[in-house]
């Protein structure tokens, strides 16, 4: 027979992702709703090893909605990649009482919940937070379009003073191996050319453009690199090498990741936040959730860690197409 769920813990973990705090709020006013306890868990997997955690309340979580960053802070555990370390979280939530988790993060964060579920049987819920969009399972993660909208505000302004200038900017934004920041960015941002991981780029190619470009008349370019292709500073260095034309370098940065998240992050983190809640009052285990085609979408925790192949292509080809 299922036990029924009285107290549960959520904890944040990884990179931070705006929308985290929406997420969270909607966690535990969901929990206080089934009259269930809602144990907040500091500083991720290993504030659950040193047993940093309260108890949150309706209250508690007023007024963060709209907040950045995670009010129960975050981090990436060495501890808890080893056996002992889980061990130790497995002994903090039995004395504690905690029938399940929900763990808000990205695939590191599920990877973390899905081994310690197999070892230890703690029900585990995961719910996408990432500004890489780079879970399986969902079509979005939490995070992901307020970092693309940093992004895009930030070209906007680089625009103005490339076209000023006439000058080619190569900038660098976030996504780890993914590339759904970059082009989106870019595709939003008017951008002449993206470099991602999931597609091949040829630097030949780019300097004949924007050689080709500058015979026409047209001057200032933006190039958009994901970090997982390469350093901004070195894709500058091989245009200037190749075209003998003056280049700028912008990184982004860790400002992709703050600021206050959009509606559509808080939406979704308040839509998936009152569901993992649900799952584990039905007794579901070792399962994330996500949202595709704006349908909620349960997939099993160890799926959900593979990253997903994005279809990129026609997206690149439509950028050059309006380059
Ligand atoms: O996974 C989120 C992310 O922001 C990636 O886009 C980036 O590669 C990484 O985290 C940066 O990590 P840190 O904050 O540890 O430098």
């Amino acid at each position: 027979m299922k036990k029924k769920m009285k107290r549960i813990g959520v904890l944040t973990s990884g990179g931070d992702a705006p929308g985290m705090n929406a997420a969270i709020r909607s966690i535990v006013r969901s929990a206080v709703h089934y009259k269930m306890e809602a144990f907040g868990i500091f500083r991720g997997y290993e504030g659950l090893i040193n047993e940093e955690m309260k108890i949150l309340d309706h209250r508690s979580v007023s007024n963060i909605i709209n907040r950045g960053g995670t009010i129960l802070k975050t981090g990436r555990s060495d501890k808890f990649k080893t056996a002992a370390g889980r061990r130790r979280a497995y002994e903090v939530i039995k004395r504690n009482n905690i029938d399940g988790l929900v763990l808000i993060g990205g695939d590191g964060t599920y990877r973390g919940g899905h081994i310690f579920n197999k070892e230890w049987g703690v029900p585990c819920i995961g719910v996408p937070g990432s500004i890489d969009n780079d879970i399986k399972g969902t079509d979005f993660t939490i995070g992901s379009d307020t970092a693309v909208n940093t992004a895009l505000e930030a070209i906007d302004k680089i625009r103005d003073t490339a076209t000023s200038m006439e000058r080619i900017f190569i900038v660098e934004v976030m996504g780890r191996s993914s590339g759904y920041i970059a082009i989106n960015a870019a595709l939003s941002g008017g951008a002449e050319d993206v470099l991602i991981p999931e597609r091949k780029y040829d630097m030949q190619e780019l300097c004949q453009d924007i050689v080709e470009g500058n015979l026409r008349g047209k001057m200032s370019w933006i190039v958009i690199v994901a970090e997982g292709v390469a350093k901004a500073g070195d894709i500058a260095k091989m245009i200037t090498d190749t075209t003998s034309l003056e280049t700028r370098v912008v990184t982004l940065g860790h400002i992709q990741r703050g600021g206050s998240p959009t509606a559509r992050d808080r939406t979704l983190a308040t839509r998936l936040g009152a569901e993992a809640v649900s799952l584990l009052r039905k007794g579901l285990n070792a399962k994330a959730v996500g949202v595709i085609g704006n349908k909620i979408n349960i997939v099993g925790l160890g799926t959900a860690v593979t990253k997903k192949a994005a279809d990129v292509n026609s997206l690149c080809r439509l950028i050059k197409i309006l380059t």
